[in-house]
Formats: C-alpha cells, structure tokens, sequence
C-alpha cells in the first residue's frame, strides 16, 4: 500500500503543475497535492478542467520501480475512481474508455497520468484527479460532452475528504496490483462501458470520427474496434474524444 502524505492548498492554478514541480525536487512516493479550487486546471490534450470550489482536485506522484506497463496507470486511475464513486455514494459508475468516469452517461470525473522519463526508464508519473462533487456542472463544459456532478446526480451534497481517502483506497489498490505484476485486465474491463458498444472515436490524425465498434481492450489497455469486419488498435494518446453513438 502507498503512504499518502498531503500538501494541501486553498487555490492553486493546477495541482498537476506543482506536483511536476515538486516530483523534479524529489518528492517521494505517495505526495498528494490537494486543492479546494484551481484556477487553470488542466485536462487531456491541452483542454481546461473547470476547477471551482466544491470539487476534488488531486495530483498524486508515484514512482513505479517495477511496471513493464506504465501506460496502464491511466486506466488504474479511472478504475479507482469509478471504484471510490460508488463504495461512497452508492452511485452507479462506469469508464469511458480510457479515462472518463461516468455516472448515467454524463461525464462526473477525469483522470491525466503524465508520465516523466530517463532514458527509457521512468522516475515518476503524475496522476491527476478531478471529481465534479458539489458544485453545479451541467452546461459548463457543454461543447462535447455534458458533465453532472455528485451533488446533482445525489440532491445532497458529499463528504469530498471521506471520497478522497477512499479514491486513493482504490488507487493504492490497482497500482499495487499492477506492480505485482498481476493480470488486473479482465477485472478491469468490467468497468469499461464502451467494449461492445457502437462508438465514434476522432483520432488526431483524421478529421472524421471512426465510426466503429468498441470489441475490447488489449493487455496493454488499447481499445481494439473493429471496421467493416477488420480490427483496428486505438491507442490513448491518439485519441481526441470517443463518444457513443446513438
Ligand atoms: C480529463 O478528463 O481531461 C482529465 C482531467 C483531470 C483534471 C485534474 S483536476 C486535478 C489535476 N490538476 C489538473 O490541473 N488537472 C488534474
């Protein structure tokens, strides 16, 4: 199990920024850089995590000595997540492949894993967490997905420490598993909505969404769709947004 140790703030403009900082200045394992709002905080490719008061904001470094996938945090991440949404609120969650966590469709979390090498090897993988707790989200982001938060999705609000301790339950979990090296996949595709499903996936390189099928995901956690009966690997980091299709 992981030792959390906390460096908490009240505003901060990501906390993903300054846990790369404090990562390069060697903070151990385990540091969790926490805030109660962000003012620029940051999704995946380059988009704005809209961070007011209210939500969980995260950024865990983690020092993997012995992954021969560390491409599978990613995935781990949104596992616990999904994981410390439910055992908390009792809500029932699920992933859109590779890291949205989703509660009734709408988008409620996201995790970032952004991973520092030497050489081949890595020194540290910054795991950014943002939970859409108290605060009203539907429409904010409204461009290419709609978001809910907990408090909506409840009518009441949450305990937003009693969610954290139990996210990093769930993280400290998976991530040890994966160091173990033990075969997490098939626990894991369980919580992945999209194998099976009709999807659009827009790929950087083409303009037009791939409309496809989502078949399932390969050991190294790459969304395997299949296209007028021939199969296609998507890995994470070509894709802009994946979406289901209605
Ligand atoms: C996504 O879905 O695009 C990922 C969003 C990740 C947001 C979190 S909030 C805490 C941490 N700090 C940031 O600036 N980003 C991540």
């Amino acid at each position: 199990m992981v030792t959390w140790i906390f460096v908490e703030f009240d505003e901060v403009d990501s906390t993903q920024t300054i846990a790369k900082r404090l990562a390069t200045d060697d903070a151990p394992e385990g540091t969790v850089v926490v805030a109660k709002s962000q003012t620029s905080g940051k999704g995946r490719l380059g988009r704005d995590w809209v961070s007011p008061e209210g939500g969980l904001y995260m950024s865990l470094i983690i020092r993997p000595y012995n992954l021969s996938r560390p491409e599978l945090v990613t995935l781990a991440s949104a596992v616990a997540v999904a994981q410390g949404i439910r055992r908390t609120t009792g809500l029932s969650t699920a992933i859109r492949w590779p890291n949205d966590v989703m509660v009734n469709n709408r988008k409620i979390a996201g995790t970032i894993a952004e991973a520092e090498f030497h050489g081949h090897d890595v020194t540290h993988i910054i795991v950014g967490i943002g939970v859409n707790c108290n605060a009203g989200f539907s429409g904010i982001r409204g461009l290419q997905e709609e978001a809910t938060s907990l408090g909506e999705e409840l009518g009441r609000e949450v305990d937003v420490s009693e969610l954290r301790r139990t996210i990093l339950d769930s993280f400290s979990q998976a991530y040890g598993d994966l160091q173990s090296g033990e075969d997490t996949m098939l626990l894991w595709r369980k919580h992945v909505m999209t194998v099976g499903k009709h999807v659009l996936a827009k790929l950087k390189t083409s303009e037009e969404p791939l409309s496809c099928i989502a078949v399932n995901i390969d050991p190294r956690g790459n969304l395997i769709v299949q296209r007028d009966g021939a199969a296609t690997i998507i890995h994470p980091e070509d894709l802009e947004w994946l979406r289901e299709e209605t």
